[in-house]
Formats: structure tokens, C-alpha cells, sequence
């Protein structure tokens, strides 16, 4: 429909601008009476010599356009109200022939995306960052990809550093094999801790860490057979929660990947003369910038964090020939991003701007940070399980009919974690609260999901009604109707926008509020009662299209949508 509004305008206007930015101008008005479209008229006062107010009357008044009902001018603005039934049959002839694929563009043309997600420590709990970071990351994959990229979803694990010297040396002295192997990252953690408890009282600790990382850094045998036992043990107690949220990736090249190739980037900044000493340790100046030097080798040699990420960038130009290369990674390592994109910047490579930092706020909980304080460890597991279980308990009390509770109660338990985050705007902090999650009211996955399930089981029933296929005019709707159309019309722009701002939450609102209209419109239109077969057939179609935005919407978020529940 905007395109053929924007097509008219230009038209009135002479042609003389591009229809596309055209396009580009006309929003979604702020309140409902004031239309389902709005056009702003500000931008050509200078170039007519109007002010906008007789811009948008002149314009207004001459504005003509099948689709559109009615035109109506507020100040430098002109609202359109569409016409129902024409805008209705544009977008379900859309929906029942392209499926899932609804909404679906292909400005990506193939190109790659790859996005550096979750990315846990080896030997330590899954936090609740990594938490966000893997669910916001797996949802802009599948954002990206609905847009025509090719993504590819790297899971930078910390499996490298001066850490490992530390837990090598706590194992060999405190280690218990059995217990290792029976719950690694419990034991590993604890080991860690401990160690740190320890070496405050013997210092001389911390030296032989560094001794043992040095002696893994060098390829020394033993060290190398424990690294990578806590590394496979590790990544297979990952692998579980990742199964649990459905969630899988293209890449598990973890820091310890680089390790051979960190010297080419060292070289090249040798080459560039960007290198400089200072303490002893090797830094990139960024001075210029306004940022702290860059850390790129340690006084004993040893590499860091940024080093790694240098060779990770270049690795992944190489092979993926990226596009946008996306790191989700909490706000508190925003300075360690502008740093990484500065060096780049400084060896002149071209893609230096493609890289983009995804930050995203904390997990609270009680208004204080959640994390995985010494001991207390908040494992993301036992979060997942709780809320399945609350899921459980919930269908028993609800639907104790229900054919494969156990597997609903699951998508609904991990959809409810899931949605909790997502919902809200990357950048805020989450409040952490099963039972707000959980609430079949609200914002919530359940409540989306539960709707989904709701318009499911209408189609079920009304099996015997819908053998003449789907409607394809709208006659009878009208105002009832008209939330849910429009609701239903901008998905498309509900994904430009998520992709525009790399927010997942534009999706997760969009289809609260579908869903809200979609209560709405079944609380008050009593539609197959009462209801001739003509009305019957297009409030049928209507629920159809809904059910499938649902859950295409869902499913951009990572989440399942059951028939029934
Ligand atoms: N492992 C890091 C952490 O837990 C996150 C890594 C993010 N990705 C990256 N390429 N630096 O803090």
C-alpha cells in the first residue's frame, strides 16, 4: 500500500523525487485517529516555498488512490485511512499463498551476515549474559535471513587465556576426576574459586598459573590433554542447553582457534608501524581517538582477548566475505569493540566499518545484577527446567486432555524464557521473573503462544467451513476488521525496522499487539455464529492469515508455536 500511495504523491508532486524515498517518509501514525498512514510534508517546505500545512492541503486534497478511503489533514500532515476490504484481500492474498514466507524480502541478495553469539567461557557457568546474547543473536539470525542474507552464527567460546593456567594448576592440585566428569561445569568452577580463595593467602600460585598457561601456549602435552578435556567437557554440558533452546551454530571456533593465527596480525601491525612498547608490553596507540591503547601482546608474550579478536575479524572476512560482521556482547565490553574497529581502521582494511557491536543491557533480579557469585551459581539449566515445570504444572491445571503435554510444556517453559528477553528493547535491562514469564497475560510467550493455540483450534473446529478454500474478497469487513489488517500488513515493516536497528524486540512487540487484536476481534465478533457462509469464509481466512504471522513472528524469535496447548 505505501507504494502506491508514494507512487500517487510523486505523481502530484511532478515525479521530481524518487517514489522509493517517497516511501521511505510515510509512517505509521502515532495515534489511531489519526489514520492508518501518515505523511509528513516538512521536508518540501524549503524547496516549494509552503508551509508545510498548505503543502498537505494542496496535496491532500488532490490525492487520489484505489486502496486508500479517505484522506484527512492535520497540520503538515496527511493521514490516509485505507480502504478494508482492499487492503485486506492485498495482504491475505499474500499470506495464504506465500505461507510462512509471508514477509519475506531479498535486500540481503545472499550476501553473509555471521554473528558472534552466546560465546561462553570454557570452565565457567553460562551467565545470564551469555543468556541474552545467545537469544537475541539467534533471533537476529533469523531476522537477517528473512531479509535475504546468509547467516552464520559463531560461537566465539572462551576456551584461551591466563584462566586456564589457573585451573590447570587448581586440578592438579585439588582436581577429582569422577566429579569432573560427573558435573564439569559445577566442578570446574569450583575449582576456580578456589583457587582464587587460595592464592590470596600463597601468592606464589599465581606464578605457577602462569607457568602452566605458558607451557599450553607452547603446546606442552599435558597441558594440552587437560585443556582439552575441560573444553569437551564444557561444550557438552553447553550443548544441552542449546538443544533445550533449539538453538544450534555454524561455528564453534572458539579464542584457542586463533592461536596460530595471531603472529600474521602482529605482523601487520609491525609493518604499519602501529606497534609500540610500553612497559614492556606491546600496545596499538588510539590516542587520536580518544580511546586506551590496544593490548596486543603482554610482557611475557603471552596474547590477549583484543589480539585474538584481530585474527578472528580477518579470519571471518576471509571466509565469509561478510557483509555486516555482528558481535553480541553485553554493554560492559563496548569499549573493547570501538577498540578492535579502530585498530582495523588504523591497517586501512575497507570492511573495518561493517563490524558492528550489539550491546545489550543486564539481567536483574531484586534490582541487583544476577550473576555467578562464588558458589551461588545461577545455572541457566536449572532456570530453563523451572520454567518448564511451571509450564507443566499450569497445562495440568488447564487442559489435562492435552496430547503431548510434555513437549508443549517444554516449548511453552523455554518460549516463556525466551520472550521475557526478547520483549524488551536490547538495550534495557531485563528484570529476571519466572512468574512474570510465565503469566498467561500480558506480554508474555505464553500469552502469544496461548492465542496462537486459541486461533488453531478455531480452523480445527470450523474444518467443515473452510472446504471452499480461502476467501479472496473482503465485502463484509469493515471497522471490527480493521486493527487486525492493519496489524497484519506491517509485519513486512515490523522486520525492516528489527533490521534496521538490530532489534529483536520490535518483533516480540509486533506480535503482542497482534495478538491483542486478535483477542479483541474474537471477544466481540460472535463470527461464525450468526454469520452467513460468505462472512463465514473470510473471518475464517482472516484467522488463518493470523495464525500463520503468529507463528512466522515466533519463530523469528526462536520460539515454537504448539497447535494446542
Ligand atoms: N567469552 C566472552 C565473555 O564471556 C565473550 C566473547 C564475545 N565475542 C568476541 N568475539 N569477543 O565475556
Amino acid at each position: 500500500m505505501k507504494r502506491d500511495i508514494a507512487q500517487t504523491l510523486n505523481e502530484l508532486l511532478s515525479n521530481k523525487f524518487s517514489t522509493i524515498e517517497i516511501e521511505k517518509m510515510i509512517e505509521k501514525p502515532k495515534h489511531v485517529d489519526h489514520g492508518d498512514l501518515a505523511f509528513p510534508c516538512f521536508r518540501f517546505a524549503r524547496e516549494f516555498k509552503q508551509s508545510p500545512a498548505d503543502i498537505a492541503r494542496d496535496l491532500g486534497g488532490a490525492f487520489v488512490c484505489e486502496g486508500v478511503h479517505k484522506v484527512n489533514v492535520v497540520g503538515g500532515y496527511i493521514n490516509f485511512y485505507l480502504d478494508i476490504p482492499i487492503l485486506a484481500a492485498k495482504v491475505m492474498s499474500d499470506i495464504t499463498t506465500q505461507g510462512s514466507h509471508f514477509g519475506e524480502k531479498q535486500v540481503g541478495q545472499g550476501k553473509a551476515v555471521t554473528i558472534d553469539l552466546s560465546s561462553p567461557n570454557i570452565a565457567k557457568p553460562f551467565s545470564m549474559g551469555h543468556l541474552r546474547s545467545t537469544v537475541i543473536g539467534n533471533a537476529l539470525a533469523n531476522i537477517v535471513e528473512k531479509v535475504g542474507y546468509k547467516s552464520i552464527r559463531i560461537n566465539h567460546i572462551g576456551d584461551w587465556g591466563t584462566q586456564f593456567g589457573k585451573l590447570i594448576t587448581a586440578y592438579k592440585k585439588w582436581g577429582d576426576e569422577e566429579k569432573v566428569k560427573t558435573s564439569p561445569i559445577v566442578e570446574l568452577h569450583k575449582l576456580y574459586v578456589h583457587f582464587h580463595e587460595q592464592a590470596e593467602l600463597d601468592p606464589s600460585l599465581n606464578d605457577e598459573a602462569r607457568l602452566w598457561f605458558k607451557r599450553l601456549e607452547e603446546g606442552d602435552a599435558e597441558a594440552a590433554k587437560l585443556w582439552e578435556w575441560f573444553r569437551e567437557v564444557s561444550l557438552h554440558a553447553f550443548s544441552l542447553v542449546y538443544e533445550l533452546m533449539g538453538i544450534s551454530f555454524d561455528s564453534f571456533n572458539g579464542e584457542a582457534f586463533y592461536n596460530d593465527k595471531m603472529s600474521a596480525v602482529i605482523d601487520m601491525l609491525e609493518r604499519a608501524n602501529l606497534l609500540e612498547e610500553s612497559d614492556g608490553a606491546m600496545v596499538v596507540r588510539l590516542d587520536e581517538e580518544g580511546l586506551p591503547p590496544c593490548l596486543i601482546k603482554k610482557r611475557d608474550g603471552a596474547t590477549l582477548y583484543a589480539t585474538r579478536d584481530l585474527a578472528a575479524a580477518y579470519y571471518r572476512y576471509e571466509n565469509y566475505s561478510f557483509a555486516k560482521s555482528l558481535y553480541v556482547v553485553g554493554n560492559e565490553q563496548s569499549l573493547h569493540f570501538k577498540q578492535l574497529a579502530a585498530v582495523l581502521k588504523k591497517l586501512d582494511v575497507p570492511w573495518a566499518n561493517d563490524l558492528v557491536h550489539i550491546p545489550f543491557g543486564m539481567m536483574l533480579k531484586d534490582g541487583k545484577k544476577m550473576s555467578t557469585r562464588k558458589g551461588k551459581v545461577v545455572l541457566l539449566e536449572e532456570v530453563l527446567a523451572q520454567s518448564v515445570k511451571i509450564a507443566q504444572a499450569a497445562i495440568e491445571e488447564k487442559n489435562p486432555t492435552l496430547a503431548k503435554k510434555d513437549l508443549v510444556a517444554k516449548k511453552v517453559g523455554v518460549g516463556a524464557v525466551l520472550f521475557h528477553d526478547l520483549k524488551v528493547f536490547r538495550q534495557n535491562d531485563v528484570h529476571f521473573s519466572l512468574e512474570d514469564m510465565l503469566r498467561f497475560e500480558g506480554e508474555t510467550g505464553p500469552y502469544v503462544q496461548y492465542a496462537h493455540a486459541r486461533a488453531c483450534s478455531i480452523l480445527r473446529k470450523a474444518k467443515m467451513d473452510m472446504q471452499h478454500g480461502w476467501s479472496t474478497t473482503y465485502e463484509t469487513f469493515g471497522e471490527e476488521e480493521r486493527p487486525l489488517i492493519i496489524q497484519l500488513h506491517a509485519f513486512e515493516d515490523t522486520i525492516s525496522e528489527a533490521v534496521k536497528e538490530w532489534d529483536p524486540s520490535k518483533v516480540a512487540k509486533y506480535v503482542v499487539e497482534l495478538c491483542q487484536h486478535f483477542n479483541h476481534y474474537y471477544a466481540h465478533v460472535n463470527f461464525l455464529q450468526n454469520a452467513n457462509e460468505q462472512e463465514k469464509q473470510q473471518r475464517l481466512t482472516l484467522i488463518y492469515s493470523t495464525t500463520i504471522v503468529i507463528k512466522e513472528s515466533l519463530r523469528l524469535l526462536g520460539i515454537d508455536a504448539p497447535e494446542e496447548m
